[in-house]
């Protein structure tokens, strides 16, 4: 089949890649041109494990390229997925001015059937918008009678396994309309994504509306998980319990489970915390306020300060002549993705307070220049007091303190007699709950944890 994929950001980029690693002839579309050209010479705007190797295939095999010929894209095929970015508006709705603009550029071109699939994350009542950007442009053409139907098919993606999570779903959503077109884009999204239902049916087909909800209901769920979890250790903290104990005995519970109970330094990333507050948005444009999610971003908000709230409580506010080792910079293990992540927060807490900072991170160390450059735009002479460093223990040498933020797996073991030779002071500020306390201790280390310090 020929599908083209407006937006190459992250979710364009593994969509497109992994449809044509199923066979499709795959039509990229971006208007940045660096972009375009970067991909089409090999580059990667994205850190994601597997990507590029299959895009590298893929391209040279014919089914995948990339380009910025609008008019092309358009005429290249039937199905036209939307996956352009919705950034955060002033008052955190989304903003649809990339994902109307696509609409229109379809609705400029078009001369046959299009299913347009709206694939960012987007609004309820987004495909009704998009529906209308489209009819004007055909309207405008003099062509208003075309036949097209916009579909939702939110993605479930994690950064870091977004390969995996695309080529094994656990369900795909379709919204669409229960008319004639709707019911013909639904057969060709079925045949697209057959490959996926060969064992047993993942597809949910449900309303439009619904699945444009199901998305932001999935993310919020899981933010307030996080948030309700990061809320129980700091309680923990203050009455002697381990949260890592608690959380073993509630996620037996197969109601409760045991994914997603981690306690740490709040979530971030591009979806939970734009998504979190879009929704919030949405219900206040409908007249409801929804506490829950207000707590939950409240709640994010303090909780990615509790990594620097640890270090001023050892050292006192005034840092001036200290030095503190950080291992993780992205939000997460395996992506270089800095948005909203808490070592930003813990690094302006650290570096406006007089310290010096040696980071580690294996893969996010540019895109940490270019984030603290933002939030260090007052002032960027601070910035002289962080160094990059290419392996942990180097990070660590001469150090006041390891504070670990980011859970990548070569943190999980370190030498720990080499640790404390290496460190001014035997102390370790865990804000992803690593290590054992009992080892730790025993080591002669002082351990600060999430929800630990029983
Ligand atoms: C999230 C969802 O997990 C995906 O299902 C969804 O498709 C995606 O958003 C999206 O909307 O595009 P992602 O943001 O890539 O994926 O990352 P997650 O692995 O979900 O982690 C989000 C944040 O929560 C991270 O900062 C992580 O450290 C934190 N987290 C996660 C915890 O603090 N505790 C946990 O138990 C789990």
């Amino acid at each position: 089949m020929n599908i083209t994929i407006i937006g190459t950001g992250y979710v364009g980029l593994v969509t497109g890649a992994c449809l044509a690693e199923l066979g499709n002839n795959v039509f990229c579309l971006d208007l940045d041109q660096r972009k375009v050209d970067l991909l089409n010479a090999g580059g990667m705007p994205i850190y994601e494990p597997g990507l590029k190797e299959i895009i590298e295939r893929n391209v040279e095999e014919g089914r995948l390229r990339f380009s910025s010929d609008v008019e092309a894209s358009v005429a290249f095929a039937n199905v036209q997925y939307i996956a352009v970015g919705t950034p955060s508006g002033e008052d955190g709705s989304a903003d649809l001015q990339y994902v109307l603009a696509a609409g229109r550029a379809i609705g400029r071109h078009m001369r046959d059937f299009k299913v347009i699939v709206d694939k960012s994350t987007v609004p309820v009542g987004t495909a009704d918008k998009v529906r209308q950007a489209i009819l004007e442009q055909l309207a405008e053409r003099g062509m208003a009678h075309l036949q097209y139907s916009v579909i939702s098919n939110p993605e479930f993606l994690k950064e870091g396994a977004a390969v995996d999570d695309f080529m094994r779903p656990d369900r795909i959503v379709l919204g669409v309309d229960d008319d004639a077109q709707g019911r013909h884009a639904l057969a060709i999204m079925r045949e697209l994504y057959a490959p996926f239902n060969r064992n047993h049916e993942r597809t949910r087909v449900m309303d439009v509306r619904s699945a444009e909800f199901t998305k932001y209901a999935a993310n919020a769920m899981l933010a307030t998980r996080i948030s309700f979890m990061n809320e129980l250790a700091n309680l923990a903290d203050r009455v002697g319990a381990d949260i890592e104990l608690v959380r073993q005995g509630i996620g037996s519970d197969p109601r409760i489970g045991y994914s997603f109970l981690y306690a740490g330094t709040g979530y971030g990333g591009s979806c939970f915390p734009k998504d979190v507050r879009a929704l919030a948005q949405t219900a206040a444009e409908y007249g409801h306020e929804m506490k829950i999610l207000a707590a939950v971003d409240e709640v994010n908000q303090r909780q990615k300060n509790v990594l620097a709230d640890k270090v001023f409580e050892q050292f006192g506010p005034d840092l001036r002549g200290l030095s503190f080792a950080v291992w993780g910079l992205a939000f997460k293990p395996n992506t270089d993705d800095m948005r909203e992540a808490p070592s930003r927060t813990l690094i302006g807490a650290l570096l406006r307070a007089g310290a010096g900072v040696a980071a580690h991170d294996p893969v996010a160390v540019e895109q940490t220049r270019l984030a603290l450059a933002e939030d260090f735009a007052d002032r960027p002479e601070l910035l002289q007091n962080i160094r990059y460093v290419d392996k942990p223990m180097e990070a660590v040498q001469g150090a006041d303190a390891l504070i670990v933020v980011t859970e990548w797996k070569n943190y999980r073991s370190p030498h720990l007699a080499a640790l404390k030779t290496a460190l001014m002071n035997p102390l370790i500020i865990d804000g992803r709950n690593l290590y054992d306390p009992h080892q730790v201790t025993a080591a002669g280390f002082t351990y600060l944890a999430v929800g630990r310090n029983n």
